[in-house]
């Protein structure tokens, strides 16, 4: 079993930062792998991969990895793909870290937030996240884009998965209120209806930005949004 070290990537003034565990709650950890597996999550990890076509050889940062599975999915479909997950939550970066060691495979990990990433400018071939932006706060999110925008090499793309859809709900418009939002949504995973995944990598700089999935999961509404840079 090999050992992967996990580098501390925070900011000094990031240490002590609050954010919103996979689970909602920190000691709900434990149960996150198993309850992903009974969700189906696999397979949603698998079409974002397939459509993020991905090269051997490229650079991947996993943004809101928790315990990386779609990371491993990367991993399994393009094995040469330089793979880093990148996450606030160093429990679930240890488990990923143990997934990693007993699986033999190549995976680096660094402990951050979404709106401070570590590569340099211009350096990364692609950006993947799965499910993490709706646990991210607004000032996040938009760190998150323009930090996107930053580190991705021209041609370079991002791909998300994530809760949302390109409007408010079903005969919603404006404010949502019961019986006239999607099913499955709540006050986080809301913040990524109208579009708002598109939005905030459209206020970045992208360009392209575009929904190029949506799939009715039966936790909800999902979309699958990429750009490039
Ligand atoms: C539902 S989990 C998704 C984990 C993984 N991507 C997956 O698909 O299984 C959401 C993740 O977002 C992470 N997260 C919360 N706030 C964050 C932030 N500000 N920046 C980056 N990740 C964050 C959490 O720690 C958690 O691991």
């Amino acid at each position: 079993m090999t050992t992967i070290q996990i580098i501390d990537g925070r900011a000094e003034s990031d240490r002590g930062r609050d954010f919103l565990p996979g689970m909602g709650r920190t000691w709900l950890l434990p149960l996150y792998d198993l309850f992903t597996r009974f969700a189906r999550v696999r397979a949603l990890h698998e079409r974002t991969v397939e459509l993020a076509r991905i090269e051997p050889g490229q650079s991947v940062l996993d943004v809101g990895c928790g315990t990386a599975n779609l990371s491993f999915a990367v991993l399994r479909s393009v094995p040469g793909a330089v793979v880093t997950g990148h996450d606030p939550d160093a429990g679930a970066l240890r488990i990923a870290a143990r997934k990693a060691g007993r699986r033999g495979v190549r995976l680096s990990l660094v402990q951050g937030y979404a709106d401070r990433l570590l590569p340099e400018d211009g350096s990364v071939d692609h950006i993947v996240s799965s499910l993490a932006l709706h646990h991210v706060d607004d000032a996040g999110r938009e760190g998150f884009g323009r930090e996107a925008h930053r580190i991705l090499r021209p041609g370079g793309r991002v791909t998300i998965v994530d809760f949302g859809a390109p409007d408010h709900g079903p005969g919603g418009h404006g404010h949502s209120h019961e019986g006239h939002r999607h099913r499955g949504m709540n006050t986080y995973t809301e913040r990524n209806l109208d579009n708002a995944i598109v939005s905030l990598l459209t206020d970045a700089g992208f360009t392209d930005a575009r929904e190029i999935e949506h799939i009715e999961h039966r936790f909800g509404p999902i979309t699958i949004v990429q750009a490039t840079r």
